[in-house]
């Protein structure tokens, strides 16, 4: 590995990442100098954002190919066209099929996936928010709303812990992929709730659930929620938890819902942080306690 490096996060919209936060706290707590404009020195690393519209993100990957970048976080939209660009991916990656994190050894793009560390992270921190009530996720039943990249990685982690797992989505046919390659089954809101355009007649829900994850990227940008406010009274009361975060220690809408309604709730910040500790590591060779991740965010 170089000795001075140069890390990024590359994402469309990139305005609003909380990276280079995590990145400046990572780097105080390991000893590693932030350099801004001057020269890297051996000690110190280098965070941009690079904000990159589609019809850029070939000539920024040349760049990494040039040896110009060693290692980015990977945000929306390339967790997924990233991947037949890279020389190697990790296996859980390949797995999930989308990459957060791309590491450049000698010449060589290595992709990985963090993200699923997160929920892993996320999913103690609801055991310890169920306030005991759970204390473990297996068997328990649990329901993802979604079926892109970041549902694949709610299922990978959940399917590890041995939950019985339900999936919910606007496109049908997507949660039938994510159902087959993770095990669980697809649900129906019924009724005539619009993000829901699946036929009727598919597996009807279970009348409780212990958990429920928003794996969609409603609430990133507005302030909605992917489920009706009545859900929350009719499916039990036990943990929300929000892969989407906005502002800094608000909660998202589908949060506030579940709140009112007696549910506890872990937000995506704590997702966030769980993963920001391997992908620290891989991308700058340093062990960073998670705890350093979450005091930066709650400054
Ligand atoms: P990511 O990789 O970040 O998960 P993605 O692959 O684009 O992003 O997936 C976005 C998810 O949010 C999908 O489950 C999508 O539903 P569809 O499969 O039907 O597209 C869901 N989603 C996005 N906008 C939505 C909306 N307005 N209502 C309900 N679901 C929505």
């Amino acid at each position: 590995m170089t000795s001075s490096l140069h890390l990024g996060i590359v994402a469309h919209p990139a305005a609003h990442s909380l990276s280079p936060v995590l990145y400046r706290a990572g780097c105080e707590a390991a000893g590693l100098r932030m350099a801004d404009d001057i020269p890297m020195t051996h000690d110190s690393a280098r965070f941009d954002v690079f904000d990159v519209l589609p019809e850029d993100f070939s000539a920024f990957f040349q760049r990494m190919r040039a040896g110009e970048i060693d290692g980015v976080a990977v945000s929306v939209p390339y967790k997924e066209t990233i991947i037949p660009l890279l020389d190697w991916i990790d296996p859980c990656a390949a797995e999930i099929g989308a990459v957060n994190t791309v590491r450049v050894r000698n010449g060589r793009l290595e992709g990985y996936n963090t993200d699923w560390l997160g929920v892993q992270y996320a999913l103690r921190e609801a055991l310890v928010g169920s306030g005991k009530k759970i204390t473990s996720w297996k068997w328990k039943n649990v329901l993802i709303v979604g079926a892109g990249g970041a549902a694949r990685a709610v299922a990978y982690a959940l399917r590890e812990e041995g939950a019985h797992i339900f999936i919910l989505n606007r496109t049908r046919q997507r949660a039938e992929e994510v159902a087959k390659a993770f095990g669980g089954s697809v649900v129906t809101l019924g009724g005539d709730d619009a993000s829901n355009d699946a036929p009727r007649g598919a597996e009807d829900m279970p009348s409780a659930f212990d958990l429920v994850v928003n794996a969609t990227s409603v609430g990133l940008e507005t302030d909605e929620s992917p489920l009706p406010i009545s859900f929350w009274e009719e499916r039990g009361n036990g943990v929300a938890f929000d892969c989407v975060y906005r502002d800094r220690g608000v909660l998202t809408r589908f949060l506030r819902e579940a709140d009112r309604a007696g549910w506890a709730t872990v937000s995506g910040e704590t997702m966030l942080i769980g993963q920001a500790v391997e992908q620290f590591f891989l991308l700058t060779g340093r062990h960073v306690d998670a705890t350093v991740f979450a005091r930066a965010l709650s400054r």
